[in-house]
């Protein structure tokens, strides 16, 4: 799997470093390993702050980063070769495999990190660690900082302050670097491609979990997995936003709305397709279709660096209110309708969200106070949808059970942006000359 080359987690090591200023030290450990039964694990999956830094995949693991410090700046603590756990596990890096294999200028086993951490804290101010991910980890922390105080007699200097890691690294994951669009570029392909494997397969009688099945299979024959569980529903499930039983047969007549993206190289995609299961939309489907994918496009087309966060959105309420007042869900004077929210009614999501290692990845959305300003290199989905769910109040029957929406991976760029996930049609007449053909 292509991962970003080594010289790049040691750029962001060096950048961080930097931001952190002297008289710091990081504190990021691994992801815990999670229990899903009995003593069946989780497939294990490295934390993406942790990954972003050192590319390192194995669980029970600590990096540390202390600026300045003429030892090792760069240190890991991780698992210790064992060739009774590998018969079972398989290979680990071990101390020596983290230095000579990731770049750490002194690895020391986990199983000794209490005797160390306390030594490596002295002298520093600032304990860059976030509290609260992982109460147990936090509690260790803790710990090796008040034993640094309870030496201070005998000269040892413990921090006086911690500070979250999150406000410089993730600010610093916002930004995507050239090797990570060209993984996030293969995972939109991949996510595309599965969609466009899913409209084929779709037909009245076919399960949910049968299309789902599709999805999986196109994203792990490419070396993918699912970057979240995948949204299959079709019918009345269109409008549940958060679907997942996936269980429900598929009938002629119903939309089927798919949100299925994948993880590949630790980035995700995010993509949603919404199309008729019978492969023709009904007049009422392509009306509200048409709706949400002119808002989507509206949105995207206010991608682009010097406008901020929220002008996607704005553009995409615009489109939205003005549709359900022209198909007649909606009464009364647009701008009025606006300022109410009465669109909130069908469409109650927010537009997007920033996308790249995590699906709704890190960033702030606003800076002190103002939406924040898109600049080449963030990453985010472009999602508008309506839901007109069975039972809706003054709304013809014929409009009940229509869920849309349309979801589009989107880099900004210097000239405006580019669209990661288009190989997934979503042109109405597109999908139905695909669906016929399958
Ligand atoms: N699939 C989650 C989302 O669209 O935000
Ligand atoms: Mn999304
Ligand atoms: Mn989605």
């Amino acid at each position: 799997m292509a991962d970003p080359a080594r010289s790049e987690f040691a750029r962001r090591r060096t950048q961080l470093m930097r931001l952190m200023g002297a008289s710091s030290i990081a504190i990021v450990p691994a992801a815990p390993v999670r229990q899903r039964n009995n003593d069946v694990e989780y497939d294990y999956r490295q934390d993406s702050d942790f990954y972003y830094l050192s590319g390192f995949p194995e669980p029970e693991s600590v990096l540390v980063l202390i600026p300045g410090r003429e030892a090792a700046q760069y240190v890991l603590f991780v698992r210790e070769r064992d060739s009774e756990r590998e018969i079972w596990d398989g290979k680990r890096a071990g101390p020596a495999g983290a230095t000579s294999g990731y770049g750490a200028e002194d690895a020391f086993p986990i199983a000794d990190i209490d005797e160390i951490l306390p030594g490596l804290l002295e002298g520093r101010e600032r304990v860059f660690y976030t509290m609260g991910l992982n109460p147990e980890f936090d509690q260790r922390v803790i710990g090796w900082v008040k034993r640094l105080r309870s030496q201070a007699r005998s000269g040892m200097h413990a921090p006086q302050e911690f500070v979250s890691l999150n406000h410089l690294l993730h600010d610093m994951r916002l930004f995507k670097s050239r090797a990570e669009l060209a993984l996030m570029r293969r995972c939109s392909q991949i996510g595309a491609d599965a969609h466009v494997r899913a409209m084929r397969f779709c037909r009245p009688g076919r399960m949910e979990f049968e299309v789902m099945a599709e999805l999986l299979h196109e994203f792990r024959r490419h070396g993918a997995d699912t970057s979240y569980h995948p949204i299959v529903g079709s019918g009345a499930n269109c409008c549940v936003l958060h679907y997942h039983a996936n269980d429900a047969r598929m009938n002629s007549g119903d939309l089927l709305l798919v949100d299925a993206g994948c993880e590949y190289g630790y980035y995700a995609s995010d993509i949603t397709r919404t199309y008729p299961v019978s492969g023709r939309f009904s007049p009422e489907q392509r009306a509200v279709y048409e709706v949400v994918l002119e808002a989507q496009r509206a949105a995207i087309a206010r991608v682009k660096p010097g406008n901020h966060w929220n002008e996607p959105h704005d553009a995409a309420v615009r489109v939205i209110a003005a549709g359900l007042k022209s198909i007649g869900l909606l009464k009364g004077a647009l701008p009025a309708l606006i300022r109410a929210g009465s669109y909130k009614r069908f469409f109650m999501h927010r537009t997007g969200h920033w996308l790249g290692m995590d699906v709704h990845d890190v960033g702030d959305y606003k800076i002190e106070d103002e939406w924040r300003v898109l600049e080449p290199g963030m990453v985010l989905t472009v999602e508008p949808g309506i839901y007109i769910p069975a039972g809706s109040a003054r709304v013809p029957r014929r409009f009940w059970n229509i869920g849309v929406r349309i979801e589009d991976d989107v880099v900004v760029t210097r000239g405006g942006c580019e669209v990661l996930t288009d190989g997934a049609p979503k042109d109405p007449d597109e999908i139905e000359a695909l669906m016929a053909a399958a």
